[in-house]
């Protein structure tokens, strides 16, 4: 059996894909509702991880250990770091960095202790035809959404970005700090919460994991405005849109 794991972090993110599997098996476990279901014929899972790295590791040792999951699956928004990555665009994931995690000076920053690693890797296959699918799923999208509900932002030329993204427990929202991480981690495109914490736990139990982040806010002082925003309108039909192509 080879059963694939879709989660988001928060409702906003994954509630279209949910409103597609109202006749499916829902089970606590966590207290996580898992929705053991199909999606275009696949043997699927549908869960919010909530938010945060421990949140994300609980859900995925969950999904691997008690529904057996073969790969999993993460959508939702990110804050854009890198200059060049705009709210509305699309990240696929080729690596992750915990970007709090710091136990120096006994083992170097961003190391995770006793692992030797700093980055884990996105699976390359689901990663490809992740990346495949974005542009798609972004006409998809933009053919369900009245330009009146595009918040201003020029959606039909979003761009898709492959690369790094940096999880931590906090939510980015002052252009300060979002200016000392793009220092520290100049290669990062994105930031969250959650997903590297998830790379870790799939990289101990060898499980692939994959991840498309859309841009919902630069991260900066305008943050705690732009995400409500995102969430609300554009997260959960970019969701199901790159689901569907995928
Ligand atoms: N997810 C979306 N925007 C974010 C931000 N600015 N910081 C952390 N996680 C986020």
């Amino acid at each position: 059996m080879s059963r694939i794991a879709l989660v988001s972090a928060m409702h906003e993110e994954l509630a279209a894909v949910l409103a597609r599997m109202p006749n499916e098996h829902k089970t606590v476990v966590a207290g996580r509702e898992f929705w053991v279901g199909h999606w275009h014929g696949h043997d699927v899972v549908a869960v919010l991880s909530r938010i945060g790295k421990v949140a994300a590791a609980t859900t995925a040792t969950t999904l691997i250990e008690r529904f057996g999951v073969s790969r999993i699956v993460f959508t939702g928004v990110a804050g854009g770091l890198a200059p060049h990555v705009n709210v509305g665009d699309v990240v696929v994931a080729r690596e992750f960095i915990q970007h709090d995690m710091d136990a120096s000076p006994l083992f170097p920053r961003h190391e995770v202790p006793l692992t030797g690693m700093t980055r884990f890797l996105a699976d390359p296959v689901l990663s490809d035809a992740l990346a495949a699918a974005a542009p798609f799923a972004m006409q998809d999208m933009l053919a369900t959404l009245p330009p009146n509900e595009w918040l201003n932002l020029d959606l039909p030329n979003a761009k898709v970005h492959q690369g790094l993204i940096a999880s931590g427990d906090r939510f980015v929202s002052q252009t300060l700090e979002s200016q000392t991480l793009q220092r520290d981690l100049p290669h990062a495109l994105a930031v969250e919460m959650e997903c590297a914490a998830m790379a870790q736990v799939c990289h101990d139990y060898g499980v692939p994991l994959a991840a498309v982040r859309t841009i919902s806010d630069r991260a900066d002082d305008a943050a705690h405005v732009d995400f409500p925003r995102f969430i609300q309108s554009i997260a959960s039909r970019y969701s199901v849109a790159v689901l569907d192509r995928l």
